[in-house]
Formats: structure tokens, C-alpha cells, sequence
């Protein structure tokens, strides 16, 4: 079996490169790598604090599973605002880890 092609995604603000694997979901890449992204539920879907705007490459994810869309109808979305818990890394995404308010 042809060994998998590294991917690479990058983090905003701080323009951080970093290695990830479709493997692993981006809140699962980003604690990896050191960047903060809060995610108080522990990464099953219910908090919303790990949300993220995805600035380049949202045609390249999937869907939203039900448990992303029930939050992001819940919780007025816009298009490009995902849960980092629910999605998997793709190559070549550019993600803007958003500033949090103390309401976060
Ligand atoms: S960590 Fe709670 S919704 Fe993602």
C-alpha cells in the first residue's frame, strides 16, 4: 500500500504551518501542534467553542455531520464557521482561529 502524502493546514492568526493527517480532526491537529483552541466539551459538539472560520478550502470539506448543523442552525452560522471538533483535516486549508470574548 502507497504510503499517505503528508497534508498541511494553516493556522491564523499566527500563520502557523503545520502537518495534519485526514485522520485526525482539526481540534485533534491544532492541541497537537500547540495552537489554543478552546473545546470545553472535550471535542463531542455541544459547546461550540471550538468554532473556527475557515478562510480557503471550505469546498473541501464535507458536509456538516448532524451534530455541526444542529449548532450551526441553532447558533445562526455563517457558511464558512465550523467546529473544529467535528471536521477532518484537508490540504491546503486556511483557518482563522477567532479572537474569544469572555462570553466564550
Ligand atoms: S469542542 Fe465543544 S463543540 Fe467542539
Amino acid at each position: 500500500m502507497k504510503p499517505k502524502s503528508p497534508i498541511f493546514i494553516t493556522f491564523l492568526p499566527e500563520a502557523r504551518v503545520v502537518e495534519a493527517s485526514h485522520e485526525e480532526t482539526l481540534l485533534e491537529t491544532a492541541l497537537r501542534t500547540g495552537i489554543e483552541i478552546p473545546h470545553s466539551c472535550g471535542g463531542n459538539g455541544t459547546c461550540g467553542t471550538c468554532r473556527v472560520l475557515i478562510q480557503v478550502g471550505l469546498n473541501k470539506m464535507p458536509l456538516r455531520n448532524e451534530i455541526e448543523a444542529e449548532m450551526a442552525n441553532d447558533r445562526k452560522f455563517e457558511a464558512n464557521e465550523r467546529l473544529c471538533c467535528q471536521n477532518f483535516a484537508q490540504e491546503g486549508l486556511i483557518i482563522q482561529v477567532p479572537e474569544r470574548s469572555s462570553e466564550d
